[in-house]
């Protein structure tokens, strides 16, 4: 499952009045988008997610400062720093992950493939090896 997550650049128009980038529904990214949310204002040395979705993707993007995912599988796990506005990573779902070491004024966009679910979250970590278990 850590193999088809993946770090996506964006397109990147160059300008001296200063740069912009771009994601649209169905290109660059490899889901369809229905919710965007953003981490914000995160105390030093906090830590969020921490939990797993049974259905969501999600696409995941330093705006500003940078950051570092978590992500587990039930047996590896990979840590990525974000730091730029034009990559992201792609979170397929089923994967257990965590976003941590956020710097001052740090911005952590966040694109999901469903709508706001609460029963899409896996918030216990036994729960998701024993899901991962039986989907294999
Ligand atoms: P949660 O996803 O648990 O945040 P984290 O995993 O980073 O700790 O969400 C925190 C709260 O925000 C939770 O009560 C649900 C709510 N929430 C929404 O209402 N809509 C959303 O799209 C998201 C992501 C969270």
């Amino acid at each position: 499952m850590l193999k088809k997550v993946r770090l996506i650049n964006l397109p990147r128009i160059k300008d001296p009045r200063g740069n912009l980038s771009f994601f649209e529904n169905n290109n660059q990214i490899p889901f369809k988008i229905k919710r965007t949310y953003w981490i914000y204002d995160v105390p030093g040395g906090e830590m969020r997610g921490s939990h797993a979705f049974k259905e969501s993707h999600e696409f995941i993007i330093a705006l500003s400062g940078s950051f570092d995912i978590v992500l587990q599988d039930g047996i590896s796990e990979k840590k990525i720093n974000l730091n730029r506005s034009y990559y992201g990573l792609y979170v397929p779902k089923l994967l257990w992950r965590s976003l941590e070491n956020f710097s001052t004024n740090s911005l952590a966009l966040i694109v999901s493939s469903i709508s706001y679910d609460s029963s899409d979250y896996i918030r216990d970590f036994n729960d998701f090896k024993k899901i991962k278990n039986a989907t294999k």
